[in-house]
């Protein structure tokens, strides 16, 4: 076990990725975690993360000097490195000098940590104050034009540090840097893969839910069937899966999902028809925030109604709700330690404050790429684990503009003739979504037929990501774009213009709401 300890940054759940991804098993911690109960954790090493502050800051999160002197290998990035330095007795300070974004960095002397890593390369770096003189013992690896101090490494105590980010790709050679730490100077094994995850959090839920019941928030993706197979295997036929049909769906998807889940996770499913509730509450809404937290209280309320329909007389009461939360919702929906509030993920940010259920979320440390290979692992189909993610708000956060039934229609019309193409042309494993909005309130003067047209405008959002915190516009063949264009102009009537989304995340992110 590693342990990151996060400064509130978004880096943190980046280094713990990364360290999984050098077969290290890691997970965060809050910085406010006292040192004691962190060593008590009896970790291999300790990786402090970036953080938006100055360390000098009167509210500057820190972090107690006693781990630098524990016996435990400690890491320091960014932040974390000028903690470290002044720390053991270092000097950071504010130069004047700011370096944001790809910088170039000379290794002076490789040390352990940068031994066979090209003397100058670019890394990532976003910092004002610096480390102008390193601790006594330790050998300064690293520097840049405006960074005297920019690595160092005490290779006998098992600390060292770097100025820039090596969790990011835009840092060559990162991955690198940090296997040296863990594996040479920390000493740790790369023994840890996907399959101790899902062992590890069956049992953690059949700890946490013991012998009562759980219903599982069904939406048709990957996260939650994953998560229902985890806790099938947990707690068997005490769990109910609740599929709810809320009229926000994709053309024909909630057939598809039925039957697809059926069999495959080896629960038993509840479908709940809301489509009612759903559209009623969202009349004459069109700020993005209020439909999440409508959709998200929608949600909890037919759970609580399905909780009665299962329990029927029995005096039992269903304690538990599973959620397919991923690391990615909680940390945008400002559920990291600092992390500021993208947007309420309907399953995070979205939940009423008098939810009657304790949420149970075995996937909550986990990326999506990770899930997937757990959902294989368990043995779920690749029709289920390969799913393209779509959100649990549905197409209610693919309308600009107020959600109506009649809306909803036109929007599954051209997003099942985009989904089509996409498939034709062999672009679903390439492509990570493509949500296809609908910019309900925007109209547009066309020509068709010779006939004037005052349509709406719809907008393809082709994207590429790894794990949806960073995503680019996916450069879609022009033959394809056509296709989609001509057959949504012509078989959607009330649609007379197709337009690509060319914005990376960030800025951008990517669904339009
Ligand atoms: P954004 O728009 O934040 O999306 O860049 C990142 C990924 O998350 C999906 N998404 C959601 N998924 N509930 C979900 O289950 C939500 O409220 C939600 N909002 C966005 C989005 O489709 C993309 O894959």
């Amino acid at each position: 076990l590693v342990l990151v300890v996060d400064f509130g940054a978004q880096y943190a759940q980046l280094i713990a990725r990364r360290v999984r991804e050098a077969r290290v098993y890691s997970e965060i911690v809050p910085h406010s975690m006292p040192v004691a109960d962190m060593l008590a954790k009896n970790p291999k090493a300790i990786i402090l993360s970036g953080g938006p502050s100055s360390v000098y800051a009167e509210e500057a999160p820190g972090i107690d000097n006693s781990l630098f002197t524990a016996g435990t290998p400690v890491f320091g990035m960014c932040y974390g490195f000028q903690l470290m330095a002044q720390g053991l007795g270092g000097t950071v300070d504010d130069n004047g000098a700011r370096e944001y974004g790809r910088t170039p960095v000379t290794v002076g002397v490789p040390g352990t940590l940068l031994k066979d890593i090209p003397p100058a390369h670019n890394v990532w770096m976003s910092h004002g104050d610096s480390v102008s003189e390193a601790p006594e013992g330790f050998t300064v690896l690293a520097s840049t034009a405006d960074t005297p101090v920019a690595a160092f490494e005490n290779v006998g105590k098992q600390l060292a540090g770097v100025q820039w980010h090596p969790e990011v790709l835009h840092s060559e050679h990162g991955q690198k840097v940090l296997e040296h730490f863990l594996w040479e100077i920390a000493g740790a094994r790369p023994t840890w893969t996907i399959g101790n995850i899902a062992e590890e959090q069956i049992e953690r839920v059949r700890e946490q839910i013991g012998d009562h019941r759980a219903i599982c928030a069904l939406s048709g993706g990957v996260d939650s069937a994953v998560a229902a197979a985890i806790v099938a295997k947990a707690i068997g036929d005490r769990l109910t899966c609740v599929y709810v049909d809320h009229g926000l769906m994709r053309k024909n998807e909630s057939v598809a999902i039925e039957k697809a889940f059926r069999d495959s996770t080896g629960a038993e499913l509840k479908i709940v028809d809301a489509e009612k509730e759903f559209l009623d509450a969202l009349a004459g809404v069109t700020d993005p925030e209020e439909k999440r937290k409508i959709i998200g209280r929608e949600f909890i309320r037919c759970f609580e109604r399905a909780e009665v329909e299962i329990l029927g007389d029995s005096d039992e009461k269903v304690a538990f709700l599973v959620q397919g939360t991923l690391y990615p919702d909680v940390v945008e929906s400002g559920g990291g330690a600092g992390t500021s509030n993208i947007k309420s993920h309907h399953n995070v940010g979205g939940l009423p404050e008098d939810l009657e259920f304790e949420l149970v979320e075995p996937l909550r440390e986990l990326f999506k790429d990770e899930v997937r290979a757990v959902g294989s692992q368990l043995g779920l189909p690749d029709e289920i684990v390969q799913r393209q993610p779509f959100p649990g708000p549905g197409l209610g956060i693919r309308i600009i503009g107020e959600v109506t039934k009649e809306r909803l229609d036109i929007l599954r019309e051209a997003d099942a003739i985009a989904r089509e193409e996409m498939t034709k042309a062999g672009l679903d494993r390439d492509i990570w979504q493509m949500p296809v909005v609908l910019l309900a309130d925007v109209r547009s003067v066309g020509v068709q037929g010779d006939g004037r047209t005052y349509g709406h405008p719809v907008v393809l959002r082709p994207v590429t990501s790894e794990d949806a915190m960073t995503a680019d516009w996916a450069r879609l063949p022009y033959d394809v774009m056509e296709r989609i264009s001509t057959r949504i102009t012509n078989e959607v009537s009330e649609i007379n213009r197709v337009t690509v989304d060319i914005t990376s995340k960030p800025p951008g992110t990517i669904e339009w709401e």
